[in-house]
């Protein structure tokens, strides 16, 4: 069994003027390789919190995360950075398109800052701009596109570098249903590419298409 991702008895405490808040009080996960992690939770439960920190986006209070038997926070950002560049793909909760860019552009961004062949990459953007069904807007602005196209375009950019690891923030939180069953056709199809994923919903039906499935609860992780 080869376990991609785990994390050690995560904590998270924001500190603010008049008050403290303990959000993550004690996560304790191994995600095996090639597995279909769902994380349920209620709005401000702390799944983004988390999600952030299993990828290296934020530091934890306390606690160790291991990626691919790498100790993530003993690395310095710059390293930090590369790390994710490399091996780990994320669905932004809010996007995080670049405005300025077209959607090629942004979905080719982590392409450009890895060193991968860009020739490349540019045939798997517009593979994936297709399955995805917005090939046709490749070069328009973010902002001349919907919500669930802004979407797409993130989850794009996500998979561009062929990520070992996808971390993915409410990734179907806009589309309609039948772009929803598309994303979680790729992600059966990531999966059996031995690619690992580790979503995070407030969906009770997405819960449903993971292999295993946690309830964010008061800071701690529960076996749904
Ligand atoms: N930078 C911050 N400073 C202070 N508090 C924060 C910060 N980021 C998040 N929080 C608080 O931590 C808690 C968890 O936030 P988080 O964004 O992880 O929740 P969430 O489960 O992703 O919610 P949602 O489903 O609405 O996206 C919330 O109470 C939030 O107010
Ligand atoms: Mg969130």
């Amino acid at each position: 069994m080869n376990e991609i991702l785990i994390a050690e008895n995560i904590e998270k405490t924001y500190y603010l003027k008049n008050e403290t808040i303990n959000v993550l009080q004690g996560i304790d996960l191994k995600v095996e390789q090639g597995k279909f992690i769902v994380i349920f939770g209620p709005s401000g439960s702390g799944k983004s919190t988390l999600l952030n920190i299993l990828g290296s986006l934020d530091r934890p209070t306390r606690g160790r995360v291991f990626f691919n038997n790498i100790d993530l926070f003993t690395n310095d950002d710059e390293t930090l950075s590369k790390i994710r560049n490399k091996y780990i793909g994320f669905v932004f909760q809010f996007h995080h398109l670049l405005p300025e860019f077209t959607v090629l552009e942004n979905v080719l961004l982590p392409a450009y800052i890895g060193d991968g062949d860009i020739k490349l990459a540019k045939e798997r953007a517009f593979k994936i701009l297709d399955e995805l069904g917005i090939y046709d807007k490749k070069s328009r602005l973010p902002d001349e596109l919907s919500g669930g196209e802004r979407q797409r375009v993130a989850i794009a950019r996500a998979l561009i570098n062929d990520p070992l690891l996808l971390l993915a923030d409410e990734p179907t939180g806009n589309l309609d249903y039948e772009n929803t069953n598309k994303l979680m056709e790729m992600f059966l199809h990531l999966k059996s590419e031995e690619r690992t994923i580790i979503l995070v919903t407030h969906s009770l039906e997405i819960v449903r298409l993971g292999d295993i499935a946690y309830n964010l609860k008061e800071g701690r992780l529960y076996a749904m």
